[in-house]
This record gives C-alpha cells, sequence and structure tokens, in this order.
C-alpha cells in the first residue's frame, strides 16, 4: 500500500513543480515501504537524507519563482519551508542519536504535511505563477 497517491486534485498547474512534488511523494513512499520491511538504521537514514535535500532544492525552485516576480505572500510561504525543514533535520538528528524509532506517526507526518502544504499553501500561487509564464 502506498503512502501517498499523487492525483490532479494536487496539480498546482505548473509542470515542473507537480513533477517535483511526484518526486517528494515517491520519495515518502519509498521511506515508508523501507518502515514496512523494517530496514537497517543506515538505510532509513540515507532516505531521510536524500527526502531532506531534494526538499531543499525543490523549495528553492519555488522560492525563486516568487522572488523573482515579487509574490506577495513569500515571506509567509518561507516560513512554512523554513518550518519543515526545521521537523526534518531535528527528526534526522533523534533517527542518529537512537531517540526515536522510525514509525509511521513519521511517515504520517511528512505525508500529511505535504499533502496539506500543496493543496492550502502551493495552491495560492498557480494563478499568480501562470500569470507570469511559469510553466
Ligand atoms: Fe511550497
Amino acid at each position: 500500500m502506498a503512502a501517498i497517491v499523487w492525483t490532479e486534485a494536487l496539480s498546482v498547474k505548473v509542470k515542473l513543480i507537480d513533477d517535483q512534488h511526484k518526486k517528494l511523494i515517491d520519495m515518502i513512499n519509498d521511506f515508508y515501504d523501507s518502515i514496512n520491511k523494517h530496514s537497517n538504521d543506515e538505510l532509513i537514514l540515507n532516505l531521510i537524507n536524500g527526502m531532506k535535500n531534494y526538499t531543499v532544492m525543490h523549495f528553492s525552485t519555488e522560492e525563486k519563482y516568487m522572488l523573482q516576480y515579487k509574490y506577495p505572500h513569500y515571506e509567509q510561504h518561507k516560513i512554512e519551508h523554513q518550518n519543515f525543514v526545521a521537523k526534518v533535520n531535528e527528526f534526522e538528528k533523534k533517527v542518529k542519536s537512537g531517540k526515536v524509532i522510525v514509525s509511521y506517526e513519521i511517515t504520517s507526518f511528512l505525508k500529511d504535511w505535504l499533502k496539506n502544504h500543496i493543496q492550502n499553501t502551493d495552491k495560492q500561487y498557480t494563478d499568480f505563477f501562470i500569470k507570469h509564464g511559469i510553466e
């Protein structure tokens, strides 16, 4: 069972960003699978690290466009991104130090955060990005 499925309901109508969201969803699903299979900590940490790096790259794509075209909700949007990265960093540290057992709770957090963020925050830039010719 997949943890999260990309559907049109998650489309922000910008192909480049939809593709990045799909890749992030794949990564969350790989992470979920590795928990299911009771993979070792090293593999799980690699997946967390890969996810973090990809997320940082993805957020910077969105923020680059927001800055370039002076998106009015840039600051607020950026804070959501920063809070998420801080959460993932904190989680990574805890896993590294053995303070937390990787669980479905964490997958739930990643999955819910991404879904909510795309649906409630990312979708707000759709019209603005399209107006500026981003596709
Ligand atoms: Fe975003």
